[in-house]
């Protein structure tokens, strides 16, 4: 119920609702006056009898919010003068909630973004309905910081029949996110006394920064047509970080003699290679190619996520540790959140044991193989762009020729026509002059509805950039 204390001597326009009751109201409707700075400190408040009056309240009512308030430190309540506002530290005014998901664009080609108009809703509800259907009630209690012993349970199992990896459910951590395994990873590596974490270079900007706040140097570990160089790696270096089964983002997978390479690398130096899997599971032209830990589980951290496969919004991923690490990551992980959120990861268990998470990877395979298929007949239509990377993941890399629109030019041309792409430019550690100008094409984030009509939207711009 607003009303305007006018008539009281100041004026105020408050609401106390009626929910929770109306003293409750009022003593909300004063606080939040108080804090927000709206009622002055030494301000005096209406007498009980003026206030009730005005309110339509009972001057007990009135009088048991100021009594209230006074106990809080918000008003001060002298017999015979009357209630004033006490010296309250006014708080800023409620910020807006910052607008940090980003709108979908009309034409969204995006890289790294699975379709999650595909989500497995229906799958997801019946492993749901089933998990909590028989939950015990500590189901509901605090979880596991390592990750709930059914996911763990499931997900070693999973790897090691779909990706190669050997390990053991009490090797795997549950987190939420590779952002949050990489994060929790530097950590541990950083009070190891490791200095430097090598970086491929293009790869992603974000992940370096993740590296960077742990206090880590990110050294560049360069990217050919082979993938990393990981010839190049020094002696001295700590760890690196390498996307092996398709290179973030030129699309490569790591040639076996570099794979030989770097295991060679990590035994010789003691140094730890953290293996970002992100899309290991999608491959269209053959077997998707097994994970490095599987030839090296003891120098090798193995890190897959649920972000591609299902979406990024369940926040949930894993890796999987040497034996010496499980322990300084699993306090490095509770120290960070306690533990991720466990029902999303009972369902998400209960969704691998079922095969009901390989039946949706495998529907999924098929569609961004056509979707991939169909990009590159477009793009054959502009000699000019070379399109990289081996037939696999969400995205495709097209770098661009010399003298014509640049990577600027082509993502303001795109922009303007509502279409999302990634430019390779921030991929790159430090971009110089002379290096190419890229566009990162995601093929999967569209519906399937979208997709042939953001491919049209990026033709027409494209044929615009040739004229
Ligand atoms: C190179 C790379 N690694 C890992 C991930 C997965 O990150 P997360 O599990 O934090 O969503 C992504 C997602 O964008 C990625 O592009």
């Amino acid at each position: 119920m607003p009303n305007d204390w006018s008539s009281s001597g100041f004026d105020l326009h408050i609401d106390i609702g009626t929910a929770g009751g109306r003293r409750a109201g009022l003593e909300l409707a004063l606080r939040e006056a108080v804090r927000s700075g709206r009622l002055k400190p030494g301000t005096p408040l209406p007498s009980t009898r003026g206030l009730a009056k005005e309110l339509g309240l009972s001057r007990g009512t009135v009088s048991a919010a100021y009594d209230q308030l006074a106990e809080e430190g918000y008003l001060t309540v002298r017999p015979g003068s009357g209630a004033r506002v006490a010296e309250v530290p006014a708080s800023d005014p409620a910020p807006a909630i910052p607008a940090t998901a980003p709108a979908t664009p009309r034409h969204d080609l995006r890289p790294g973004l699975p379709d999650v108009s595909a989500f497995p809703v229906q799958a997801w509800l019946r492993a749901c309905r089933r998990v909590l259907g028989s939950a015990p009630p500590r189901t509901f209690g605090a979880g596991d910081p390592q990750g709930q012993p059914q996911l763990r349970a499931a997900v070693a199992d999973y790897l090691g029949r779909t990706r190669g990896v050997l390990t053991t459910p009490d090797r795997v951590v549950i987190t939420s996110g590779f952002y949050q395994s990489l994060g929790v990873l530097s950590r541990v590596l950083t009070a190891s006394g490791i200095g430097a974490v090598a970086m491929e270079d293009p790869g992603h900007n974000v992940y370096r920064e993740v590296v960077q706040r742990a206090g880590l140097a990110t050294p560049a570990l360069t990217v050919d047509a082979r993938g990393a160089r990981v010839g190049s790696l020094a002696q001295d270096i700590g760890a690196v970080v390498v996307t092996p089964s398709h290179q973030y983002p030129t699309g490569v997978p790591l040639h076996p003699e570099r794979r030989q390479a770097l295991r060679e690398w990590a035994r010789a130096t003691g140094g730890l290679v953290v293996e970002d899997d992100y899309d290991g599971e999608f491959r269209y032209d053959r077997q998707p190619v097994g994970a490095l830990q599987g030839t090296a589980p003891d120098q090798v951290v193995y890190c897959g996520t649920v972000s591609k496969t299902l979406g990024p919004a369940l926040r949930l991923a894993w890796m999987v540790l040497p034996r010496h690490l499980v322990g300084p990551v699993v306090r490095a992980k509770q120290e960070t959140d306690m533990y991720t959120e466990t029902i999303g990861q009972l369902v998400l268990a209960e969704l691998i044991r079922t095969h009901a998470y390989e039946r949706h990877i495998r529907s999924a395979r098929l569609r961004y193989r056509r979707r991939r298929e169909r990009l590159l007949e477009h793009l054959a239509a502009f000699p000019a762009l070379t399109p990289h990377g081996v037939p696999a993941g969400l995205h495709t890399l097209v770098t661009l020729p010399p003298g014509g629109m640049t990577e600027q030019q082509l993502m303001a041309a795109c922009a303007d026509r509502g279409i999302a792409v990634r430019g390779l430019t921030e991929l790159h550690h430090r971009p110089t002059p002379g290096t190419p100008g890229g566009l990162l094409i995601g093929f999967a984030a569209s519906s399937e509805h979208g997709y042939p009509i953001a491919l049209e939207a990026l033709s027409s711009v494209l044929a615009d950039a040739a004229r």
